[in-house]
């Protein structure tokens, strides 16, 4: 049995993430994670809230409430929506937990110890009416290329600027309003990547088949301009982890914190942690430590394109500089962007349709298979209302959901709510049974490569080609004339849904569950032999016609979901 720990890139924790953040990383690991464990190897799926920074800081300032109560909150609202999509993390971690304040020290001593740590002097604002040093998210002032005067210190929103805080006019605090700010010196941490970079170089020119748009990304970074530079890994705010060298304290860090990327992936090995210290697991070094069972895990990683520098070179850094045994990741699958109806998905300016919100409308299964089926693997994807629309109600309605209710409706009514018996399969079910395994085959190969659309495009070749079937054997007709050889097609049919419900589970696995309950079944084990698995259900076993599995989305809905998600959510 193969082993693999699977891990999607961390949401952070404020607000609740749009469907473009859900198909970048959580849904295809999803997809994965259960494709792995249907084909009975062992997996390990981690996700978290990503809870420290500035963002975190300021969304709970803007709710009015303490940043740690924000968090447990927001925390607790995520693995709901999660949950309702059926994203089947073994463990929902926090990036705030103990266990990762602990593990982030513990990296941070080794790393300095193996003087792959520098401390450097900079200045940076600091405002004595709030008794902080201010981010730049955290100053706001005039723009000094357009005048707009409630640019922020990191970039004007009305024209683009990108900007330094010093380079505003007449700055002032975003908490207070104060505008005695000053430039004061401090100290901060930096990790000495630039010194790995042809330990990290050598790494990734060995990693084989990785998608191009990863390696790409790495090799950007690690070559452009003067090449890998080191990164400031701590920051003069309240909330995070502080800074400690190990157990120790650090002398000149005091009331300073790390910087969010640097604990944000060591919680990938600390969710671990938490997944056994909340009773779910046993061991979580014989997957994250190579000296303890580590070697043979199969480590996969999946997140949007942005993420792919943090997960190439700063915490492979992180993990090669320890010079501990750790699991390194085997295959990073990154994303591109999704697209909302002619322009971007925007969290600022609600703009699309955001997880909670899409669960109102319509159950997961419809969501995740039009979102997988598009996901932007190759190249930026566009969600339109008109294509979701054509998606669901084609693939999903009147391929899967007919052939499945047609089926069992014709047989209800000739044979009744059973397996019906006799006759024998003829040259044209042969036909279907092999047509069915190399379209199997092939999907398989896709899966196993965490090709996502094209496993899409494999599962509804799949449903095709019993649709295919169904029409060229038209049972209906052939019972007029010879019952037996209409009560074989039939329990060929019965059987070809079940294989469905089951192959379809990782992309639509409340459908797959509806499916295999009307077939009174709960057998779910893959067809590795498709001959044999379409002759499961036998003769005499008991069904019943399922509910509508898929139902269509009309005009007049379309429509209103097009106006709805237009705009600013309320
Ligand atoms: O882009 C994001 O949503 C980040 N919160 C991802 C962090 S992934 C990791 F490093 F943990
Ligand atoms: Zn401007």
């Amino acid at each position: 049995m193969a082993r693999h720990l699977i891990t999607s890139a961390i949401p952070y924790i404020n607000g609740i993430k749009h469907l473009g953040n859900l198909v970048g990383s959580q849904l295809p690991a999803d997809l994965f994670a259960r494709y792995q464990r249907a084909r009975g190897n062992e997996v390990l799926f981690l996700c978290a809230t990503d809870e420290h920074g500035t963002p975190a800081e300021l969304a709970a300032a803007k709710a009015g409430k303490p940043v740690a109560e924000y968090c447990a909150e927001m925390h607790e609202v995520q693995a709901k929506i999660a949950e309702g999509f059926r994203l089947s993390f073994d463990h929902f971690g926090r990036s705030s937990s103990p266990q990762n304040h602990k593990l982030t020290q513990h990296f941070a001593g080794v790393l300095a110890e193996r003087g792959l740590i520098r401390e450097v002097s900079e200045t940076q604002m600091y405002s004595p009416t709030d008794g902080r040093y201010l981010p730049d998210r955290y100053i706001e002032g005039t723009c000094p290329n357009c005048g707009f005067e409630d640019a922020r210190g990191d970039q004007c929103d009305n024209c683009t600027k990108q900007l330094d805080p010093v380079e505003l006019i007449n700055p002032r605090s975003v908490i207070s309003g104060a505008t005695d700010l000053e430039m004061r010196e401090t100290k901060h941490l930096y990790l000495c990547q630039s010194r790995m970079k042809d330990q990290l170089e050598q790494w990734i020119d060995t990693r084989e088949g990785w998608p191009v748009l990863t390696t790409s990304i790495a090799k950007k970074w690690l070559n452009d301009g003067d090449g890998l530079q080191d990164r400031g890994i701590t920051r003069d705010l309240d909330w995070g982890i502080p800074v400690r060298k190990g157990d120790e304290d650090w002398p000149g860090m005091e009331g300073k914190v790390f910087y969010v990327w640097f604990d944000a992936p060591i919680e990938y090995i600390a969710c671990a942690q938490e997944w056994v210290d909340a009773g779910k697991g046993d061991d979580w070094a014989r997957w994250w430590r190579t000296d303890k069972g580590a070697e043979d895990v199969t480590y996969t990683q999946f997140m949007g394109k942005d993420n792919v520098p943090f997960h190439t070179l700063s915490f492979p850094a992180t993990i090669l500089g320890s010079g501990e045994p750790w699991k390194l990741v085997d295959y990073i699958k990154s994303f591109n962007y999704l697209n909302y109806d002619g322009g971007q998905f925007s969290t600022s300016r609600g703009r699309g349709v955001f997880m909670d919100q899409a669960l109102e409308i319509l159950p997961a299964d419809y969501w995740r298979w039009w979102l997988l089926s598009h996901a932007p693997e190759s190249s930026d994807s566009e969600f339109t209302w008109e294509n979701f629309q054509s998606s669901v109600n084609k693939d999903l309605a009147d391929v899967l959901g007919n052939f499945a209710s047609r089926v069992t409706k014709f047989c209800r009514s000739k044979f009744g709510e059973v397996v019906p018996e006799g006759g024998a399969l003829g040259p044209r079910e042969e036909q279907l049974i092999a047509d069915l395994a190399a379209k199997i085959r092939e999907y398989e190969d896709h899966m196993a490569h965490a090709e996502v659309r094209k496993s899409a495009t494999a599962l509804r070749a799949a449903w095709v080609l019993g649709n295919e079937y169904l029409q060229e054997a038209a049972p209906w007709s052939t019972f007029k004339t010879d019952p037996e050889a209409a009560a074989a097609q039939i329990r060929l049919a019965l059987n070809v849904i079940r294989l469905y419900a089951v192959i379809s589970q990782p992309f639509i696995p409340d459908a797959s569950a509806q499916l295999l309950a009307a077939l009174n079944t709960v057998d779910d084990s893959w067809p590795d032999d498709v001959p044999a698995a379409l002759s499961t259900l036998p003769a005499g076993h008991a069904f019943t016609v399922p509910e509508v599995t898929f139902r269509k989305i009309t005009d007049d809905e379309r429509e209103e979901w097009q106006t709805r998600f237009a705009g600013k959510r309320d």
